[in-house]
């Protein structure tokens, strides 16, 4: 590199760092002042709005194994969505039954990697999770104030959107972050720029920046307890920067700080068995001493998604998911178009739940590496119906007036018929939908919606405490028995900002 390019590059990384004004630290040069009231690990979705809020009354530890996706154009462009898995930001995995899937491994977590879509959970979904539905809705607004918007539509997007309408996806519901039956055009994190917001911006705006430390690189390796006392209690994290020097954090000695974990459904369960809490006979296996026996890892669950890639005829515009069908029956369709510059999209349907759970399962002794992880895609009859009756509505959809333009009379149909040739309909139903059924199976993919793997009444209680233990509670998509709304970052990040609320209450006024 030239002088000149060597001061554009310079330019540009000063430029990009401007973009975040809040202090990152690298763990291996952090200087820790362990009076901490609230050691959280993990800087993901839902990590960084409960340390801003945290950060409001108290002093935040906040730890992320990864780096900053600030001045990364693959993790902060729309046009670069696929070319971020193969970022450092990503870590790829394949399940047990063998579907290819990824984890954020960045600041932001999985909101600085994914497809950016919004939509709040439904009122009965608030009931179910013994969310206060006003304080929720509060909490949906401090995010979105900072970092979502509804997107204006280009054609493929919008013919998708007018199709799904047309098969009977009804009432058409407009733009909404709101989530009922129907059809809508959603949130998302890309600006009209395309330039991604991811949840740590909820930092920028919102965090205290004298009492919240942010350090990337931070590969929390196991959480400490104090197992004198009567139940096993959390006083600190051990962690390893990139150099492999290993670091300890502190709690303040006082029985309301706590160690939050929100390190992901994958993440979170891997550290408290690495940690000694889990499924004992597992961990004996390992050879992990075991601190407390809990089905940690246990009911993991992922929404099977079937997807069908569809060959246009006009041009499609770059989009993400931008528009979802919402049906009556629990399946969730909606699309990516123009991938990559590519002529065509790619539709999925995604099941509500799912009833189908799993489990993980520590592999290596190495918590860098990933865990073993288990969905069991459509084991439960019910997600494979659901699955039918989506794939039902994608075939119709195919052949809308509104689509017409964006689909090509060869495509294949998962149904086995071609979209050219109205035979379709003299099949009977039954034929059709155990080919539908066969295509579920044989296309299953990830829409990456993990969950569920430390449940309430499992592993935690009401409030996310950990059972059985002192000072230690879990804040991310782990403690959910089922995925929040069609996609459920809205509502992780909601609940982050919710708790932080709830616990700085709960402690201002005891
Ligand atoms: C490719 C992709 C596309 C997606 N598209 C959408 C979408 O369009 N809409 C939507 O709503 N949802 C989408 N999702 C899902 C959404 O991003 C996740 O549900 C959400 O990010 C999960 O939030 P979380 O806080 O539970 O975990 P994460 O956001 O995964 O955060 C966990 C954080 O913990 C860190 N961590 C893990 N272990 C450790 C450790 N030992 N020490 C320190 N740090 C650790 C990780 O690096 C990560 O930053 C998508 C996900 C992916 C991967
Ligand atoms: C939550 O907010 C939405 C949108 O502003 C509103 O329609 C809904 O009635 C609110 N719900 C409650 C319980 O306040
Ligand atoms: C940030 O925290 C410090 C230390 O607790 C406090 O003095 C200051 O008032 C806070 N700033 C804001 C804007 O709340």
């Amino acid at each position: 590199m030239g002088i000149l390019g060597l001061f554009f590059a310079v330019f540009i990384a000063c430029a990009a760092a401007a973009e975040f004004p809040f202090p990152l630290q690298e763990a291996h040069n952090v200087e820790l002042t362990q009076d901490y009231d609230y050691i959280i690990v993990g800087g993901g979705a839902t990590g960084c709005a409960l340390a801003a809020t945290l950060s409001e009354n108290f002093r935040v530890l906040l730890l992320e194994r990864g780096g900053s996706p600030y001045n990364n154009p693959l993790l902060m462009r729309v046009e670069n969505f696929f070319l971020g898995f193969l970022d450092d930001g990503a870590q790829n995995f394949v399940t047990t039954e063998g579907v290819a899937n990824a984890r954020g491994r960045v600041l932001g977590g999985g909101s600085s990697i994914n497809a950016g879509f919004w939509d709040r959970a439904p009122a009965s979904e608030i009931a179910q999770l013994g969310l206060d539905p006003v304080k929720a809705n509060t909490s949906y607004t401090w995010a979105e104030n900072a970092i979502v918007s509804l997107p204006v539509l280009g054609p493929f997007q919008s013919a998708f959107h007018k199709g799904l309408v047309e098969v009977g996806v009804t009432p058409d519901l407009g733009a909404t972050y709101e989530h009922f039956v129907g059809t809508k055009t959603g949130g998302s994190l890309y600006d009209s720029n395309g330039q991604r917001r991811p949840s740590s911006n909820l930092i920028a705006a919102y965090a205290n920046a004298t009492n919240l430390q942010v350090v990337l690189h931070a590969t929390v390796t196991k959480v400490q307890f104090d197992d004198g006392l009567s139940k096993p209690t959390a006083i600190g994290v051990e962690f390893v920067d990139e150099l492999g020097q290993i670091h300890a954090a502190f709690l303040k000695a006082d029985e309301r700080s706590e160690v939050i974990l929100s390190a992901s459904a994958i993440g979170t369960p891997h550290l408290l068995m690495m940690s000694g809490v889990g499924p004992a006979e597992h961990l004996k296996q390992k050879g992990i001493p075991v601190i407390l026996d809990l089905p940690v890892g246990k009911n993991i669950a992922d929404n099977p998604a079937t997807r069908l890639y569809v060959p246009s005829m006009s041009p499609v515009e770059p989009a993400l998911v931008q528009v979802a069908g919402i049906t009556p029956f629990g399946s969730y369709i909606e699309a990516l178009s123009g991938v990559q510059n590519l002529q065509g999209s790619v539709i999925f349907q995604k099941v509500v739940g799912p009833k189908s759970t799993g489990e993980v399962l520590i592999d290596s002794m190495d918590i860098r590496q990933n865990p073993s992880v288990t969905f069991n895609y459509y084991k439960d009859p019910e997600d494979l119906q659901i699955c039918v009756g989506g794939l039902n509505v994608i075939e119709e959809l195919l052949l809308s007036k509104s689509m017409t333009p964006f689909v090509n009379g060869m495509q294949a149909m998962p149904s086995g018929n071609i979209l050219g040739l109205p035979i379709r309909k003299f099949y009977p139903k039954e034929m059709i939908d155990m080919a539908l059924g066969a295509y579920c199976k044989a296309n299953v993919g990830t829409m990456w919606h993990y969950h569920g793997s430390c449940r309430v009444g499992q592993v935690v209680d009401a409030q996310f405490k950990v059972l059985g233990t002192e000072q230690l509670r879990i804040v991310d998509g782990s403690v959910f028995d089922f995925c929040p709304g069609t996609n459920p970052q809205a509502t992780f990040i909601m609940t982050g900002r919710y708790m932080g609320v709830e616990i700085t209450s709960r402690r201002l006024t005891s």
